[in-house]
């Protein structure tokens, strides 16, 4: 398996990571095993999620997240990876109380909008709100005012970090590849429409630090067709955006067992089965020429899903991203999270 090794510490600068990629092909798990990889070695990382599955708590056999940074997971050299669930009412009320002291008003409008607000609000509202969190999850320091509702108490023994940033990095578990680039787009409309004002610099300030080198965007796959096909468009939409995008991870890669030129020809489906009849007697299995002729068949299948997958890296290495490779992994879901953080710190993650 050709991995791209990176030097250590590739993701220095970048403070907010999101995780994208087709439906199913790993986004959580790698969301998550990225925080913990990140988080090593005494660092505070928050894992967040915005599409109201509580995906996170599942993942971690924890109960459902609340509205509030919690202690989740700690990482390997006492690092901690801290959970939150982004709601976009929860949101917009903390949103009013923070900038505009509207705590008991926002109460108001709690008791009177009976009506499911999540249901309701139109989508493009409800990206404004969730990666209105984000950002400020991003930016927030020691001793700045910080949201009375989700933030995490973190002591940190009177040693302030240097740059005074209460998290050392955001991961991100975002919206599929197909709504990226939107989601992530959403303040560049906003700033469009308010001109002028305090909208108009708060989504300006979050399209600034979406485009700038503190963000990268990850996308991750399998080596299938589709989710390939899906990289490979994601990655130039959010170009066309602005928006930096990171690297790329293979998830879910199985062990090549045949060598290159073995598995050209069993792709082929030439295979001689007399040479593999000799070979089985050897080892003092049964040889006959059906079971020969059906093993045959079998390793060109396997050899026409290997050849599919080295073309379909190609097709992932021609972006010029860099290119991470995570196992199938068949441990535990908490388990295989760490045997993934520590892959993706053995390749340079972190
Ligand atoms: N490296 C891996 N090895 C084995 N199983 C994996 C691996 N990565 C992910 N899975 C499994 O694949 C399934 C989908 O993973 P996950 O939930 O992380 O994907 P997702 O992209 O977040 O999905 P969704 O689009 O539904 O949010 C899960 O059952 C997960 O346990
Ligand atoms: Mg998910």
């Amino acid at each position: 398996m050709s991995v791209h090794r990176r030097p250590a510490g590739d993701w220095e600068g970048v403070r907010l990571h999101i995780v994208t990629g087709k439906g199913g092909t790993g986004k959580t798990t790698l969301a998550a095993a990225w925080a913990l990889a990140l988080a090593s070695d005494g660092r505070r990382v928050l894992l967040a999620e915005c599409e109201g599955r509580q995906g996170i708590a599942k993942l971690f056999d924890a109960p459902p997240l609340p509205y509030a940074e919690r202690k989740l997971a700690v990482a390997p050299g006492e690092g901690m990876v801290y959970g939150l669930a982004i709601d976009p009412e929860q949101a917009l009320l903390e949103y009013l109380e923070m900038y505009y002291h509207l705590g008991r008003a926002g109460r108001v409008l709690q008791r009177v909008g009976a009506v499911d607000f999540a249901a309701t609000i139109a989508p493009g509202l409800r990206d404004v709100l969730l990666t209105g969190k984000v950002y400020e999850a991003t930016r927030r320091r020691f001793g700045e005012h910080r949201p009375a509702r989700t933030a995490a108490r973190i002591s940190v023994d009177g040693k302030t970090p240097a740059d005074g940033y209460v998290y050392d990095a955001v991961v991100l578990d975002a919206p599929p590849t197909g709504r990226i680039a939107r989601f992530l787009n959403v303040n560049a409309a906003v700033a469009d429409l308010a001109r002028v004002g305090p909208i108009n610099r708060q989504a300006e300030s979050i399209m600034t630090l979406i485009r700038s080198p503190m963000t990268a965007v990850h996308l991750v796959t399998v080596l299938e067709e589709m989710p390939v096909q899906e990289t490979v468009d994601g990655i130039a939409e959010l170009q066309r955006h602005r928006i930096p995008v990171g690297a790329v991870v293979v998830n879910r890669v199985r062990p090549e067992v045949l060598p290159s030129d073995l598995l050209r020809t069993a792709a082929r489906g030439r295979i001689d089965t007399a040479c593999l009849q000799r070979g089985l007697t050897k080892l003092a299995l049964p040889a006959g020429e059906e079971i020969a002729a059906r093993l045959a068949e079998e390793m060109t299948d396997a050899a026409r899903i290997g050849v599919r997958q080295r073309r379909l890296r190609t097709v992932l290495g021609e972006t010029g991203r860099p290119m991470y490779q995570l196992p199938e992994s068949d441990v535990d879901d908490i388990a295989r999270l760490y045997v993934l953080a520590a892959e993706l710190r053995a390749q340079g993650v972190a």
